[in-house]
This record gives structure tokens, C-alpha cells and sequence, in this order.
């Protein structure tokens, strides 16, 4: 039995969905969200040297460097809401020495959740997906449509997602998945992430249920 609190996390390519599923995780199991890219990408907005310089690696598609990235993550894993409700650490980490530098800080993750996506799908979701800055909503011009006018007229585009810059995100993430995966295949859950938002979520639903109830057999819940 144990009562810790549940650590997650989720990989995948570029576009695979994994901030989508986030928000449905959290959502429902209340998990704290630490998405790497969208630590950097507040890093960015307020112009700091640090976002500045973080900028002209994800320009590129390239990973930034891990004295940047890792100790961002960190900070933020430290944080008591972290460590009380359990976190869900989504696009970290991303090469061998970020995943030895988090095992050194005695961060470890309970399941791997690994997304799996064709790679036309990915080209086809990176193109067509727009934010919403006022809710952080992710949406999908042809996929996940905005449900208003109002909506629709404030999306924004990543400065990333185009056709040309995931290519060179998709090769990075080549050069660098291997590695990652092999430290978590014990604990790792493949989920086909080429189906509807709905179909993955009720995958990873069942990969989380099941966990909790191995980990805690009397409760069944969290
Ligand atoms: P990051 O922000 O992590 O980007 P990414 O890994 O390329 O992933 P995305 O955010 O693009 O996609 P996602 O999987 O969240 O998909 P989403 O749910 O939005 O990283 C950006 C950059 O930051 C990197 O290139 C790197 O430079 C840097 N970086 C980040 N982490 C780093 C690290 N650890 N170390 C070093 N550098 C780092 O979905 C995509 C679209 O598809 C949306 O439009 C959505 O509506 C749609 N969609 C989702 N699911 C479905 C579905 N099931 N069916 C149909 N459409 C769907």
C-alpha cells in the first residue's frame, strides 16, 4: 500500500498529443502539469537572457541545453503543490542525461506513458493546431475547432509549428528517444495515440486506474 502521491510521465513526438492528454489527465486526477516546453516558452515571453537564448534552440528544433532545462524542471518539481498532489512531467526527460539528472534529484516517475503516432499524423496535427492564450486551450483547426467565433478570432500560432520546423523537431526527437526509452521500459504504457483524443484518453484512463489500484488495492481511488 502506499499513499505517496502519484508521479507520471508522459513521451511522445512532436504533435503526438501529449498536452492535449494532459489536460484531460489532470482534469481528472488532479495531478500537478510541468510541460518543459511550456516553461521555456514563459521563459521566453518575458524576454529574459535565459529565453532569449532558449529561443534560438527551439528555432532550430534542437533540444536546449540542460544547464537551462534542468534545472527549470526542478524548481518546479520542488514545489510543494508538486510533491503533495503528484505531477505530471510531460516532454522531459528528453535525453539520457536529463533522465540521470532527475533520478539524481530522487524524482521518479511510477508509469511511462509513451505515446505512439504515425508520422504523416504528426505533420498533419503540428500544421493545423492553434492555442488560445486567455485559457491555454490547445485546439485543432481541423480536429479540435474553436467552439465560438469570439474564439476563433484570438488563436495564435506556435512560432515552431511549421511544416519545415517539425521536421527538424522530429529528427532531434529521433536522435534522442532510444535512449530515454530504455531507462523507463520497465515501467513504460504504450498507448496508440493515432485515435481520437476520446480513444487515447480512455487508454491512459485505464493505465492510471489500474496503477492506482496496484499501488493502493483498498481505496481504488486516489
Ligand atoms: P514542446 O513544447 O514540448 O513541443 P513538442 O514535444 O514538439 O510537442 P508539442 O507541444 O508540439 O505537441 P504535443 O504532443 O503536446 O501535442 P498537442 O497536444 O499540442 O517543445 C518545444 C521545444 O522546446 C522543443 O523543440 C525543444 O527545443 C524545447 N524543449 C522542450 N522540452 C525540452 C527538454 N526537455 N530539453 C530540451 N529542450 C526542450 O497536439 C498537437 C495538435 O494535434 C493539436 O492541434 C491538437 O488539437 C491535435 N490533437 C491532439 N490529439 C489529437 C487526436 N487524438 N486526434 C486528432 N488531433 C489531435
Amino acid at each position: 500500500k502506499s499513499n505517496e502521491a502519484l508521479n507520471v510521465m508522459i513521451s511522445g513526438a512532436p504533435a503526438s498529443g501529449k498536452g492535449t492528454q494532459c489536460q484531460l489527465i489532470t482534469a481528472k486526477y488532479g495531478l500537478v502539469h510541468i510541460a518543459a516546453g511550456d516553461l521555456l516558452r514563459a521563459e521566453i515571453a518575458t524576454a529574459s537572457p535565459i529565453g532569449n537564448r532558449a529561443k534560438q534552440y527551439m528555432e532550430k528544433g534542437l533540444l536546449v541545453p540542460d544547464e537551462i532545462v534542468v534545472e527549470m524542471v526542478k524548481e518546479r518539481l520542488l514545489k510543494p503543490d508538486s510533491q503533495q498532489h503528484g505531477w505530471l512531467l510531460d516532454g522531459y526527460p528528453r535525453s539520457l542525461s536529463q533522465a540521470t539528472a532527475l533520478n539524481s534529484f530522487s524524482f521518479r516517475p511510477h508509469i511511462f506513458l509513451l505515446l505512439d503516432v504515425s508520422e504523416h499524423v504528426l505533420v498533419d496535427r503540428v500544421v493545423g493546431r492553434r492555442l488560445d492564450p486567455l485559457t491555454g486551450n490547445i485546439y485543432h483547426l481541423k480536429y479540435s475547432p474553436p467552439e465560438t467565433q469570439e474564439i476563433a478570432a484570438r488563436l495564435t500560432q506556435r512560432f515552431d509549428d511549421s511544416e519545415e520546423k517539425v521536421k527538424l523537431r522530429l529528427k532531434t526527437h529521433h536522435q534522442n528517444v532510444d535512449s530515454v526509452l530504455s531507462i523507463y521500459k520497465d515501467i513504460t504504457v504504450k498507448i496508440n495515440g493515432n485515435l481520437s483524443k476520446d480513444q487515447v484518453f480512455a487508454q491512459i484512463d485505464t493505465a492510471l486506474t489500474t496503477l492506482i489500484h496496484q499501488r493502493n488495492p483498498a481505496s481504488g481511488s486516489l
